[in-house]
């Protein structure tokens, strides 16, 4: 029997393909930082029984109809709305994802992006690579305190959770908001759950951590920003679909909020004319939440087994369930 043709939509390291070449003939996009062409995905979906992809990858039900061998779709991410998983689910495509093993990783990064902009270090940066820096002055650069402010949590997984436990240690009062309570994490970080409004009105920080879905898009829009203090700093590292980035930029230009930290954007990669990147209250970062050498080679070991269990027909270890 001829072994199963497997694409992947990015350069990827030997020690990978090997795992996939062991049980399958593999097809490799030369590029790591460039996707495929849509036509060539389209050409590829047509003929191989599984796919490895990535976030910026639409995998949309009009190339699922072409791909009559298709079996497996997995994807090098914990999130997949870039997929239309029900459309595979129809057509007995399984789909798979990796999720946990990036979590504290992204609740690192998240944290980070968090402290920069509170205490801004972009700006900083800046100052010393343009030669600005004149003598010390009391209130030169100054920004916000993080430690004993408040922070608000809107969605409460397990991301959520790591970047509220992070909280803890710079002794801040988290409050959260999410689809259902979470009384373990309560009591184990000393949460309080509130509503939404409660949360936007009375939060120093506010970080989203939905995934991306029908119901989060645009959750934090004009009136969200409205309800938020003047001296509010909103994070997002989940999607950028989540926040309506228009009334984000309203926001942050006439005062009613006092900044944002953001790895994530509706249509990825922007450019550097990007509105946003005209605001000095912004620290913006290049969707790197998982970035780091040891979880992005889990990332890819996990991803590559998982097309490996798929047709192999066995159980995928994280198979994404509608
Ligand atoms: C994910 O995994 O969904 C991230 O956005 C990419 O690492």
């Amino acid at each position: 029997m001829s072994k199963p043709y497997v694409f992947l939509t990015r350069k990827l390291p030997d020690d990978i393909v090997n795992i996939l070449e062991t049980e399958c003939v593999v097809s490799m996009w030369g590029k790591e930082e460039t996707p495929p062409p849509t036509s060539r995905l389209e050409e590829e979906c047509k003929n191989a029984d599984a796919v490895f992809c990535n976030v910026s990858d639409t995998i949309d039900a009009s190339m699922l109809d072409q791909a009559k061998q298709l079996k497996v779709i997995a994807t090098m991410a914990v999130g997949y709305n870039n997929i239309d998983v029900k459309a595979a689910k129809d057509r007995n495509i399984r789909v798979a994802h990796t999720p946990d093993v990036l979590s504290e990783t992204t609740a690192d990064l998240t944290f980070t992006l968090l402290m920069a902009t509170a205490r801004r270090i972009p700006e900083g940066i800046d100052v010393i690579r343009n030669n600005e820096w004149g003598a010390w002055a009391p209130f030169f650069l100054t920004g916000k305190d993080i430690h004993h402010a408040r922070l608000g949590v809107i969605g409460m997984g397990r991301i959520g959770e790591l970047v509220a436990k992070r909280g803890i240690g710079f002794d801040m009062d988290i409050v959260y908001h999410n689809r259902s309570r979470k009384p373990e994490t309560e009591k184990a970080i000393g949460a309080r759950y509130v509503d939404m409004d409660e949360l936007l009105k009375t939060s120093d920080y506010i970080c989203v951590q939905t995934p991306y879905t029908e119901e989060t898009h645009h959750l934090i829009n004009r009136q969200a920003f409205q309800k938020m203090k003047n001296s509010a700093i909103f994070i997002n590292t989940s999607r950028g679909a989540i926040v309506d980035e228009n009334a984000l930029y309203e926001a942050l230009k006439n005062g009613e909020i006092q900044g944002a930290g953001l790895d994530v954007f509706e249509n990825e990669p922007i450019r550097a004319d990007h509105p946003l990147m005209s605001l000095a209250s912004v620290t913006a970062l290049p969707h790197i939440g998982s970035a780091s050498k040891q979880t992005r080679w889990k990332m890819a070991e996990m991803t590559a087994n998982h097309i490996l269990q798929g047709l192999r027909g066995e159980k995928i270890d994280h198979e994404v369930q509608l």
